[in-house]
């Protein structure tokens, strides 16, 4: 198993785009909070901006004195957290495009990304089951990444975050919001599709199992688990990197066969990225 570099991934090179900063949003750090909207595109032009995608379909890289991750925004001219946006001009002056900025200090899946994952199935056209989807944040990065093509279902047990979740949303018709538990996966599965992988922010002890035990209902043979690990929250007093071992080991006997491992520092301190691959055993299968 690959174990990830940490340091900032630079991104690829091809098909710059240039553009004007804009709309700083609030910028706050309130988790549900709304961005302004800037329909009148009020926000002053600031520096000029270039855009060059990442290696990974769907995330950008807004290059400046400090690079920093974007994906492209899937309702231009509205902000979902008050994160800042960017628009860019296609070079040959045709088509405007908006970015939004993503801070990996707020996103498990953003530090991932920034921190030099290997392995991205969350993709443009990708089916994804999001387990801890809070009010949205990193889900509407997903929702970004995927583009229209791809669906979203974002679980989340709070009924305060999950109307922050709806509302966003009602906004990105490739987001389903289902307000569970997601220990309960018998409660939506009339909801979700098979997903092509399975993402899980839940920070709860029993992570590893409500994550196999949605795989077993939705997540197609061979599909992806990507699992951030929060150390603390599954066992306090134990080190971190024999929890994230244990977790790992929980993982491969249901099914997952982990493919990379790497820390979220310095965003998320004593977090790990899981990635691995499903498969599914036929008795398990039968038996559900
Ligand atoms: C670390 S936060 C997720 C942050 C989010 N992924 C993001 O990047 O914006 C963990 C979330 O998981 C939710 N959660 C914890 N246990 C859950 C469960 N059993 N079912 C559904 N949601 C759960 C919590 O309510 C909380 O909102």
């Amino acid at each position: 198993m690959g174990k990830g570099k940490g340091g900032k991934d630079k991104g690829g090179g091809k098909g710059k785009v240039k553009g004007k900063g804009k709309d700083k949003g609030k910028g706050g750090k309130g988790k549900g909070g709304k961005g302004k909207g800037g329909k009148g595109g009020k926000g002053k032009a600031k520096a000029k901006v270039v855009i060059e995608p990442h290696r990974f379909a769907g995330v950008f890289v807004s290059k400046g004195k400090d690079d920093s991750l974007v994906t492209r925004n899937l309702v231009p001219g509205e902000s979902v957290y008050g994160e800042k946006r960017l628009a860019a001009e296609a070079e040959e002056g045709e088509e405007k495009v908006e970015y939004r900025v993503w801070n990996p200090f707020r996103s498990k899946l953003g530090a991932g990304i920034v921190g030099g994952i290997e392995q991205m199935p969350v993709k443009p056209g990708a089916k994804v089951l999001y387990l801890g989807g809070a009010s949205g944040t990193t889900v509407s990065h997903v929702s970004d990444m995927i583009g229209p093509e791809g669906v979203v279902y974002a679980v989340e047990f709070s009924h305060r975050s999950g109307r922050d979740l709806t509302n966003m949303a009602k906004r990105r018709p490739n987001v389903v919001p289902i307000v569970e538990d997601a220990r309960q996966p018998q409660r939506y599965r009339m909801l979700v599709g098979m997903v092509d992988v399975i993402f899980s922010d839940v920070a709860q002890p029993d992570q590893a199992r409500i994550v196999t035990h949605n795989a077993s209902f939705f997540l197609k043979n061979d599909g992806w688990v990507v699992i951030s690990i929060k150390a603390n929250c599954v066992d306090s007093t134990a080190a971190p990197e024999a929890v994230f071992a244990s977790e790992v080991d929980k993982l491969r006997k249901d099914g997952c066969k982990p493919k990379e491992q790497l820390t979220l520092e310095p965003y998320h301190r004593d977090h790990a990225l899981v990635v691995a691959v499903y498969r599914a055993s036929k008795k398990k299968k039968k038996d559900e």
